[in-house]
């Protein structure tokens, strides 16, 4: 048996990572997670009675409570998702950022130090890098130039795991992806946001003159990369996970709309502070050692995602509680 410690595995990326390791024999899963706004436990409704997953509700900056986790647990494998990850809430209040993912990771790193698991991974982003002109693209060597408070945080938790990794001979593995889109996306990230307001009829909100440019991956893609690193990767290394589907916002909108069959009722607004033009991702260091390249392009994956959504209204109902609806209203509805 091979047993798993996943954080923020309730959230997107977290409980598409969780369905694919119970799909493989002989492993088990330990799900730790805070449930903020972006947790949703229902995400993984079919484990509740399976025997090799277990579920609990804590603050990866609890210490005490991870100790007893990771001692009853015998835990081998932690793969780090927990995070703040909402580039504009970040903007509207940066200190959340800071308690999850600084000083939560460097509380998962000692613990999990303390009980010598085999493998950490820490799943990071390709946001650390800044923006690149076209025709660039970020290998792990480029500079780290994080532009909003979600970023800067995220790459300290970076720093921090690289730290432990050169002070502690600590074994981890740090992943950076671009932009992940699929089922379980909360509706504050572009694509499932514009898929919900096309549904409810809204205005679909496009930042500045949508001209910036991103790097989409569909989760599952996303998800096999991270296993391929902890099967074939190097400990101490750091690896990019990119789509190969680099679209401006605008286009992306466009597609999604065609896809639902409706004109695209597009409101041009005020543009997101220090927002980066253009993320693009030279991945071919996981290629080479980890035989990984991404399988879904932009078109299968969107029809899925559009579909799947279409199919999950309940769920998108559910998830957007009184808590998102401020948001929304803050974000979108204040000028
Ligand atoms: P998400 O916001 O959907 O989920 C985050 C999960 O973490 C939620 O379940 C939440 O309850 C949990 N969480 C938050 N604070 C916690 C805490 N203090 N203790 C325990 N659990 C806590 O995020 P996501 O989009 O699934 O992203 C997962 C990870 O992948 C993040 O680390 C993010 O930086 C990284 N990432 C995301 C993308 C993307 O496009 N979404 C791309 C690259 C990397
Ligand atoms: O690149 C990886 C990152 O991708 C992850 O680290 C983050 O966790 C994840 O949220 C995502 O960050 P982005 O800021 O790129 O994603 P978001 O979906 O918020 O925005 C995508 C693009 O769409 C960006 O250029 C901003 C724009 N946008 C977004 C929203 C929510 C709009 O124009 N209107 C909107 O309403």
């Amino acid at each position: 048996m091979i047993n798993y410690l996943v954080t923020g595995g309730c959230g997107f990326i977290g409980s598409n990572f969780i369905k694919f390791v119970m799909s493989l024999p002989n492993t088990t899963v330990c799900n730790v997670d805070k449930l903020t706004y972006a947790g949703n436990p229902l995400n993984l409704s079919e484990f509740e009675k399976n025997d090799r997953y277990s579920f609990y509700k804590v603050d990866i900056c609890d210490k005490k409570t991870l100790e007893t986790i990771f001692k009853s647990k015998k835990i081998d494998i932690v793969v780090h998702f927990a995070a703040e990850s909402h580039v504009d809430r970040s903007i509207l209040s940066g200190i959340e950022f800071v308690k999850t993912n600084v000083e939560g990771t460097q509380s998962l790193i000692d613990v999990s130090r303390e009980y010598s698991v085999e493998q950490f991974i820490h799943v990071s982003t390709d946001e650390v890098y800044g923006s690149i002109d076209d025709p660039g693209k970020f290998s792990e060597e480029s500079e780290l130039h994080p532009n909003s408070p979600y970023a800067a945080s995220k790459t300290s938790s970076d720093l921090m795991v690289l730290a432990a990794i050169r002070t502690h001979k600590f074994p981890a593995k740090i992943t950076r992806c671009s932009n992940n889109y699929g089922p379980y996306q909360y509706p504050e990230k572009l694509i499932p946001l514009m898929v919900s307001n096309i549904l409810e009829g809204k205005p679909l909100p496009i930042y500045g003159k949508g001209e910036n440019i991103r790097d989409w991956i569909y989760v599952g893609d996303h998800c096999e990369g991270i296993y391929s690193v902890i099967t074939k990767g190097r400990t101490g290394e750091i690896y990019n996970i990119g789509g190969r589907s680099e679209i401006k916002n605008i286009d992306l909108v466009h597609k999604i709309a065609d896809e639902l069959g409706v004109v695209p009722n597009i409101e041009f607004v005020k543009d997101r502070l220090a927002h980066d033009e253009r993320y693009a991702i030279d991945f071919s260091k996981i290629s080479k050692e980890c035989g990984w390249y991404p399988k879904i392009g932009l078109e299968i994956g969107l029809k899925n995602t559009v579909s799947w959504y279409e199919n999950n209204k309940k769920w998108l109902d559910n998830v957007k509680s009184k808590e998102y609806m401020t948001y929304y209203k803050e974000q979108y509805e204040t000028s």
